[in-house]
């Protein structure tokens, strides 16, 4: 049922509450890792986007093979697929992008 609901909830969008720990307030780039659910990043991970300017956010999408769908004003979108064994290969580049 887990499974279904956090499905649910991701493609419709749904609200949910997550609690933050530590200070994150003021960061000149944030990295976010984060699954895709039924096409669209997890609503926890959602959620924390709202408390953070998107345009200062390299996100890291984990996935089976899709990529998510909303890409639009992040720093950098990198799609990390299980069908791809692309792990290491977007770690490492975007890693060497920091630099
Ligand atoms: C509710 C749910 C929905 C998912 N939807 C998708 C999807 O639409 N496309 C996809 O490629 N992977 C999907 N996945 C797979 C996750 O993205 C994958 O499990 C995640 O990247 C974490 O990897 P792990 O299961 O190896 O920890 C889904 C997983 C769950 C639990």
């Amino acid at each position: 049922m887990g499974f279904f609901r956090a499905g649910y909830y991701s493609a419709n969008d749904k609200p949910v509450e997550i609690e933050v720990h530590g200070n994150v307030d003021g960061a000149d780039e944030y990295i976010l890792v984060a699954p895709l659910w039924a096409g669209g990043i997890a609503p926890a991970a959602r959620e924390f986007l709202k408390s953070i300017p998107k345009e200062k956010v390299h996100l890291v999408v984990s996935s089976i093979g899709n990529h998510v769908r909303d890409r639009a004003d992040f720093l950098s979108v990198n799609d990390i697929t299980i069908i791809s064994r692309n792990e290491k290969h977007v770690i490492s580049t975007l890693v060497d992008t920091l630099r």
